[in-house]
């Protein structure tokens, strides 16, 4: 059938019919600067059904897609794999406008849609691990993958086309005309893919091991991963790569990173944050990124803690505090459960200096191994203040040398 919008062939019987979001730039405190996508997929087997649904505002777009391969009242079965509003929020709208004979989640899937609609739970038929579903000429089979991302969250697994629906898991923040991984810059990939696990999974980390762990022993063959954000991968090469990167993101392995996280109220902490940089340099950090809160946002120092060995913090006192925006990135950072770090601490002070004090409690609490105690300089860094900062720099180097 012609239209505006078209489904994406994924296979002779599925069919990508999701939504493009170009103009996304926050996704629950994440900066998403370049969009997102909201995958949904087609299954056109005997019994015709929808992988997850997508973003509320985004349901006509879904539906001129499908509506480009089939009438969409031909959909009988909707499989709910994560019961987030990026992709459920469409789910009422899907029941309206298709009316399924079933809809399929998780067990706690079913609880979180029936929270989140007001449905009677009757309205959704629970699924559990390992179960499978007959299609007629297909089958799918359920695998609970609770805490990537939410509590309800499973994969569905299309034996036939050794497909596997991962819903945010493997997924990146990308806006894009191309629907797969391969047609893709890898440098963006790679980047986006980062991200969104900094941002999003790094808290479940050993959730993903597990995962990994358990999907590997179900010894499942799988030529195509199709997640609920961002491009499918269907080579080889792409899979083993998503698949290696959410192993070692997993393990939480370190390189030789560092990264310097600060604020300044009159440029005193950012000297010291100038000169510990190229202390760390001098004592052998390879990469090292100096990321100043008044232009940065939380999610990308996320991005950058998560392959950095090395964390150091700076920040004036203000108000006998630390400045504020060291206290949203701590905050945010200690939500994500950051492991294995070697990390510092400085920053500048008139006559209280609480506020490197408060963000040396603050790393002790999320297990940093701190140098040595807070370099907390009066006003201005004098010369010798500032050999300090960069011995300081080089004593937390060799620290990072042992752990990487
Ligand atoms: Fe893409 Fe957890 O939602």
């Amino acid at each position: 059938m012609n239209g505006p919008l078209q489904a994406v062939k994924v296979t002779d019987l599925v069919y990508w019919v999701g939504a493009g979001d170009w103009a996304l730039r926050d996704f629950h405190g994440y900066t998403t600067s370049r969009g997102s996508t909201y995958n949904a997929y087609l299954v056109l087997a005997d019994k015709v059904t929808l992988i997850d649904t997508v973003k509320a505002p985004f349901m006509e777009q879904m539906r001129a897609r499908i509506a480009s391969i089939i009438d969409p009242a031909k959909i009988q079965y909707i499989v709910s794999n994560h019961s987030e509003l990026d992709h459920s929020g469409g789910l009422p709208q899907a029941m309206e406008w298709f009316k399924p004979e079933k809809i399929f989640a998780s067990t706690m899937g079913q609880k979180a849609l029936v929270d989140h609609f007001h449905f009677e739970p009757a309205t959704i038929t629970p699924v559990k691990d390992g179960e499978t579903l007959s299609l007629g000429n297909m089958t799918l089979t359920f695998i609970e993958t609770r805490m990537l991302h939410w509590p309800d969250s499973m994969f569905s697994y299309l034996a036939e086309d050794e497909l596997l629906f991962s819903q945010d898991g493997f997924g990146m923040h990308l806006a894009s005309e191309q629907r797969f991984a391969d047609e893709v810059d890898p440098c963006i990939l790679d980047f986006e893919a980062a991200k969104y696990y900094a941002n999003i999974i790094m808290l479940y980390s050993p959730i993903v091991l597990k995962t990994l762990d358990k999907v590997q022993k179900m010894n499942l063959p799988i030529s195509i991963i199709a997640p609920d954000h961002g491009p499918i991968y269907r080579r080889k090469e792409d899979i083993g790569r998503i698949l290696e990167q959410y192993s070692r993101w997993g393990h939480q392995k370190k390189q030789n990173k560092a990264v310097i996280v600060y604020d300044t109220m009159w440029g005193s902490t950012a000297k010291m944050a100038g000169v510990i940089s190229e202390g760390l340099l001098a004592g052998g950090v390879k990469d090292i990124k100096v990321m100043p809160m008044h232009g940065s946002n939380r999610s990308d120092v996320a991005t950058e803690v998560l392959e950095a060995a090395g964390l150091v913090v700076g920040s004036p006192t203000i108000n006998n505090q630390m400045f504020p925006t060291l206290a949203d990135v701590l905050c945010y950072l200690k939500g994500l459960k950051p492991q294995n770090l070697v990390g510092g601490v400085f920053g500048s002070y008139g006559w209280s200096g609480e506020g490197a004090k408060d963000i040396a409690g603050i790393l002790a609490e999320m297990k940093v191994d701190l140098v040595g105690d807070p370099i907390n300089i009066k006003y201005v860094p004098d010369q010798a203040a500032l050999q300090q900062c960069r011995e300081f720099g080089i004593r937390i180097a060799e620290k990072i040398k042992t752990v990487i």
